[in-house]
């Protein structure tokens, strides 16, 4: 038994902002953001929420994979975005598209979100104890960026992605004799390194507490150290899955990996020895969307026509926590 992937869908903000128009915000350049990142201009949200991006690209991909909102199993988001603490935005989504029948909640790992979902859903469906799942990765991330601070308000932007997935209990022999589903999934977290990718919530506040606590509400984050993690351990959690799958680079297809920076995917395309053609990246038009980037260049990718049946795929993400993962899949559809 495993699990295909057999509709993508995705949802971005119709708000364009370009780095011109960031450059009236904070003192920063067009020239230096490209330079450093790869970004030239991010979706932001005017009004569209975590759930209702989540809402439309899941609808999207129901409809690829030719299925009604009334046969979900299960909806996993994966956001640290959502408009509400409570109910959780999975359960949004389930009342948005009627998806009646379906189990609903949400996954937080950040960056990492949806491989940690897809995984999770792949765990369920393996055992047999649902069928199929939707699995989202939505942010709308702008409402936790610091606007004055240059170090990080470039970088994001507001979007989602879904794909639906459903339990293959037939070999689907691909034409290049390989069999389409799932291969393998590698992830990991390290908590002592959680702080330097961070946001808080509410502190510790209540009837008993009178003073008054101070806080900062937006993203802080430490560049450099999260630049070293993920050009050290995005390669070595793909090198994992490979071996663990019995598979070299030479294997793969595509990397789909986190678009955080070109800078970032570049060195990782480099560490491997892959060629960097294997790495599709659209970071450029629509920036770091945490956990939305890995399944909106899926879609994007399997819309037009980029990803072919057979074609092996390595999805790979890294994010606050901090958290990695890479799963391998072989497209099916
Ligand atoms: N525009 C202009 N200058 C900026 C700037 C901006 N938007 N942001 C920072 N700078 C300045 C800094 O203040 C610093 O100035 P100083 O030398 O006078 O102190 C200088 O640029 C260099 O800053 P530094 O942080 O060393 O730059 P960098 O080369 O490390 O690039 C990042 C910064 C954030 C692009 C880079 O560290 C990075 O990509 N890290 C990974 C971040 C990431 O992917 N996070 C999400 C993970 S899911």
């Amino acid at each position: 038994m495993t699990i295909r992937v057999t509709g993508t869908g995705s949802a971005l903000p119709e708000k364009i902002v370009t780095n011109f128009e960031l450059q009236k915000l904070v003192e920063t350049s067009d020239e230096w953001i490209r330079e450093r990142t790869g970004i030239a201009e991010r979706r932001i949200s005017t009004g569209e929420t975590v759930s209702s991006l989540s809402a439309e690209a899941c609808i999207k991909a129901l409809e690829m994979a030719g299925r009604q909102p009334e046969e979900v199993d299960l909806i996993l988001v994966a956001t640290c975005s959502p408009e509400l603490l409570l109910p959780c935005c999975a359960c949004q989504v389930q009342d948005r598209i009627g998806a009646v029948k379906a189990v609903a909640f949400d996954v937080n790992a950040a960056c990492s979100g949806f491989l940690f979902a897809l995984n999770t859903a792949y765990a369920y469906l393996q055992t047999g104890i649902y069928q199929n799942a939707l699995i989202v990765g939505s942010e709308v991330l702008s409402k936790l960026v610091d606007w004055t601070d240059r170090g990080t308000c470039v970088l994001f932007g507001d979007g989602a992605g879904a794909a639906f997935v459903e339990a293959s209990v037939d070999d689907i022999v691909c034409e290049n004799g390989r069999r389409a589903g799932m291969e393998c999934m590698v992830q990991g977290s390290d908590g002592a390194k959680g702080m330097v990718l961070s946001c808080e919530e509410r502190p510790v506040k209540n009837a008993f507490i009178s003073e008054d606590i101070m806080q900062n509400p937006y993203i802080q984050m430490d560049g450099q150290e999260v630049y070293k993690f993920a050009t050290r351990q995005v390669p070595a959690c793909i090198h994992d899955a490979l071996a663990k799958a019995n598979l070299t680079v030479e294997d793969v297809d595509l990397f789909i990996l986190h678009q955080a920076n070109v800078r970032i995917i570049e060195s990782v395309a480099k560490r491997l020895k892959a060629d960097i053609s294997k790495f599709p990246m659209n970071l450029d038009k629509i920036g770091n969307m945490s956990s939305a980037t890995v399944p909106v260049l899926l879609d994007e990718l399997n819309r037009s026509g980029k990803i072919k049946k057979g074609d092996r795929l390595v999805l790979s993400g890294f994010g606050a926590g901090l958290t990695y993962g890479a799963s391998i899949l072989v497209w099916g559809v």
